[in-house]
């Protein structure tokens, strides 16, 4: 009888398995140094509870669950919250899934599948898990439902829900507006007869500004925005719309990756509304868009890019418990367009590091049209078939990287926030929770982003599931 050698990852349980608390604690134990300048507090979203009658599959599945950070004087106070929301609201109630997720959907019963082909109420969660920011004064938690929920950043409790108005219906959105100095924005997918990609304004009332109808939409995690250009990354993870109406599968698995069909830049006038350009390339996926500018007459489109989809796959839960081959190694790409000639003059990888959930300091970027560092997580090649178990900084002009990693420690997202004084675009900290899952506990690291030495930790009593994004929201 062959025998399994297999060994469960020590991440497993507290990183994507164990259902989170609600919580307030005053004061957390703080080892280090805070710098004076940082005050205010991080929030971070992601998911809280990920078994209820049974275990959600997917790392991208879950109710939400908001983390907030309060930092002041060198002290740290932490608070968690569940989402207010209807999916949470009936999941307590009922004991069960009761709302469709990215890869879980609810049981049913063979009546309640009929009654699904042909009365099809999807009930999309609307748990909006997936990031939180601001837009003008207002803090947003967003998913990719089109259901972005307004919180207040002290309580974390729900305030309201962004209305899309007469623009609502049968559409995702994506869990990544862009903000400017001229308003907020945010790529739409329309499914029906016809469907659309679209660019909506949501600083104010809901307003449409661009239309591109697509035979088979893809999926996108994100867009892109230059000075003059609305930018969608369309890659070849493609659903028959039919297929969500009727929603017989998880919303993500309606999807096919179809690799000939190869890649598309779809790029839309800011001022106009009006499709500009749309450029072909070899097929590749990416779930977030870090930069673009426009340079010498062309547009340079960078993001955190993979050969094909495969990482979402990879992140079912079934198989990150296997842990026996890396994940699909992300890293910083660079692709430059030329719009009139409607041609890829370049595409070349920044640097040879893996990178996800990748950071720049964007107002320095906004402010000098360019940047020379992102930072992200990543995996370190001591231990390459983990989970991401490490922080990286990547300097694209040299394409050299620096790390920070602790065996056992496996950190999320690093929130970049800069230094009042600061004199160089990496002057300013990073903000990480990591999990140790050697004291079964997360913490909030605080860490130099200049030199990567580490400047102080605030320890949980306990562990957080891993999550997406956050924002770091200053107070004087
Ligand atoms: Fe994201």
């Amino acid at each position: 009888m062959p025998v399994s050698t297999h060994i469960t990852p020590a991440y497993m349980e507290g990183g994507f398995l164990q259902n989170s608390k609600e919580c307030d604690i005053e004061l957390l134990e703080v080892v280090g140094v805070i710098p004076d300048w940082l005050q205010g507090e991080l929030i971070r979203n992601g998911p809280g509870q990920v078994m209820v009658d049974k275990p959600m599959r997917h790392w991208f599945d879950g109710l939400a669950m908001l983390h907030r950070f309060h930092i002041a004087n060198g002290k740290v106070a932490y608070r968690s919250r569940f989402i207010d929301c209807a999916a949470f609201r009936a999941t307590q109630k009922e004991g069960r899934i009761t709302y469709s997720d990215f890869a879980t959907d609810p049981c049913r019963t063979l009546f309640q599948q009929l009654q699904t082909i042909f009365n099809p109420d999807p009930k999309i969660t609307d748990s909006a898990k997936v990031n939180v920011g601001q837009i003008g004064e207002k803090t947003f938690a967003w998913g990719e439902p089109l259901m972005q929920i307004q919180i207040d950043p002290e309580t974390l409790k729900t305030v309201g829900v962004y209305d899309y108005g007469k623009y609502g219906g049968n559409r995702m959105t994506t869990a990544h507006p862009l903000v400017d100095e001229h308003g907020a924005y945010n790529l739409v997918v329309q499914y029906g007869p016809i469907n659309f990609y679209k660019i909506y304004e949501i600083s104010g009332d809901a307003k449409e500004l661009a239309s591109v109808p697509v035979q088979l939409p893809g999926y996108m995690h994100s867009f892109g925005m230059s000075e003059n250009y609305f930018i969608i990354a369309e890659y070849p993870l493609v659903v028959q719309s039919i297929m969500l109406l009727f929603r017989a599968k998880p919303f993500i698995e309606n999807f096919d990756w179809k690799p000939r069909m190869g890649s598309r830049f779809i790029i839309i006038d800011r001022k106009t509304g009006k499709r500009v350009s749309t450029i072909k390339v070899p097929a590749f996926f990416s779930f977030h868009h870090v930069f673009a500018k426009e340079k010498d007459g062309l547009l340079e489109v960078d993001l955190c890019a993979y050969e094909n989809a495969d990482i979402i796959s990879e992140y079912y839960k079934e198989r990150l418990v296997q842990s026996d081959n890396p994940l699909p190694k992300g890293s910083m790409w660079r692709f430059t367009l030329n719009l009139e000639k409607r041609t890829c003059i370049e595409r070349r990888e920044l640097a040879d590091v893996c990178l996800e959930l990748p950071v720049i300091h964007h107002a320095f970027a906004h402010r000098h049209g360019s940047y020379r560092f992102v930072y992200g997580c990543g995996v370190n090649e001591a231990n390459p078939t983990e989970f991401y178990n490490q922080i990286v900084k990547i300097d694209i002009e040299s394409a050299s990287a620096k790390h920070w990693y602790k065996p056992n420690h496996y950190p999320g997202e690093p929130v970049f926030v800069a230094n009042p004084d600061a004199r160089t675009e990496d002057d300013g900290v990073l903000l990480s929770v990591v999990l140790d899952t050697q004291n079964k506990q997360s913490y909030l690291l605080v860490l130099n982003a200049l030199t990567f030495e580490e400047m102080a930790k605030a320890s949980l009593p306990h562990t957080i599931l891993f999550g997406y994004h956050g924002t770091f929201l200053h107070r004087n």
